[in-house]
């Protein structure tokens, strides 16, 4: 085994746009696991929109990301040596160890996954965090109702993929938002969804009227800005918008200023916000109800992937400007 890891750090602080300039490469010796704790070997790494709220030196609902660390993120990874007596040489888990080509964790923030019945990139996507997010969403906050109307922006992302396609098995209209007309296309042809507006073509408001004939019940909000106050505009009677995300923001360097709220007031909207760890002690649940859907051929899922852990700060940069075409992940090996 090679004595080198090689990790990302985050180098500087972000004004405005992600550059790779914000991130540093270093190569140190791996390090040896202690009692309780797992070295792991990492297969994949999962980038995700979050990572750039992080990278802000601001209160949020997890604190900041420091410099000069290893960036933060999710893996999938092989056991290397254990000093946990739940985990042996060989296991496929579940991480946080982020950014680097090996890590040590403690047992107890590790878990494992079961790869006989679905990849193990999976669990950084579809039943993963991204699926744990529009699970719980949807069923907690959305309450989707058969015969309903749900819009869901960046349709053809790892979590609005999943959303529209649950949507779709309880029973609703589903209408897609996304960058572009071959993400539409996947939308409707691959997930099944009704329709799929594509808000770069410069109609959004009458494409979107148009998709929902009936208003919308069920707002699944992933982008914000000018997608999110235009579908309050469509919105009918004691409708619910989940604000899951607000990506295109995340990059701004001002708060883009909405316009539509008496639209909550005159509707009765229940508008609420959702992060979710909230659910944490129900993972299980949520996971083992997508992973029978997935299995089932009932869920169908895209991932976009860039080869080599050097290539991950692009990889981010491209996410938070739409580049990906499904789940974005990076290979590490
Ligand atoms: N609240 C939570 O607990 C939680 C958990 C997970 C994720 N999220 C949020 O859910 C949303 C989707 O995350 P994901 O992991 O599924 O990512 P994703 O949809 O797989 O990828 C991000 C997508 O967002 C769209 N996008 C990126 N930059 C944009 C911009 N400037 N303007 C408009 N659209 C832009 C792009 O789709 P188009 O090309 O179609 O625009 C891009 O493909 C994000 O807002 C994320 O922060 C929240």
């Amino acid at each position: 085994m090679t004595t080198l890891n090689r990790q990302v750090l985050l180098a500087s602080r972000p004004q405005g746009a992600v550059t790779e300039d914000n991130f540093r490469l270093v190569d140190v010796p791996i390090a040896r696991p202690g009692a309780g704790e797992v070295l792991v070997k990492n297969e994949w790494l999962s980038l995700d929109p979050y990572m750039r709220g992080r990278m802000n030196d601001v209160k949020s609902y997890v604190p900041p990301q420091q410099l000069d660390e290893v960036m933060v993120g999710q893996t999938v990874g092989e056991v290397v040596e254990s000093n946990d007596a739940s985990f042996k040489p060989g296991d496929r888990v579940l991480t946080p160890l982020g950014w680097q080509l090996y890590g040590v964790a403690k047992g107890t923030d590790l878990t494992s996954i079961d790869t006989t019945r679905i990849p193990a990139s999976y669990y950084l996507g579809i039943v993963g965090m991204p699926g744990m997010t529009a699970w719980f969403g949807l069923n907690e906050i959305g309450k989707p109702k058969s015969g309903e109307t749900l819009v869901v922006s960046a349709a053809s992302g790892a979590v609005g993929s999943v959303v529209g396609q649950l949507a779709k098995i309880a029973g609703c209209r589903v209408v897609g938002i996304a960058g572009g007309k071959t993400k539409c296309d996947y939308v409707v042809e691959e997930l099944r969804f009704d329709a799929c507006v594509d808000y770069k073509a410069g109609n959004l408001f009458d494409d979107l009227r148009a998709a929902c004939p009936d208003g919308v019940d069920v707002a699944f909000e992933n982008v914000g800005g000018a997608i999110l106050d235009t579908t309050l505009r469509l919105m009918n009677r004691y409708a619910r918008v989940v604000i899951c995300g607000l990506v295109a923001e995340y990059n701004a360097t001002q708060p883009y200023g909405y316009t539509r709220l008496r639209s909550v007031l005159v509707n009765r909207i229940k508008m609420q916000g959702m992060i979710v760890f909230d659910w944490q002690d129900r993972y299980a649940e949520a996971r083992e109800a997508l992973v029978h859907y997935v299995v089932a051929g009932q869920l169908k899922y895209r991932e976009s992937v860039i080869v080599g852990l050097d290539n991950a700060p692009r990889g981010l940069i491209g996410l938070l400007k739409g580049e990906n075409f499904g789940k974005q992940l990076v290979k590490l090996t």
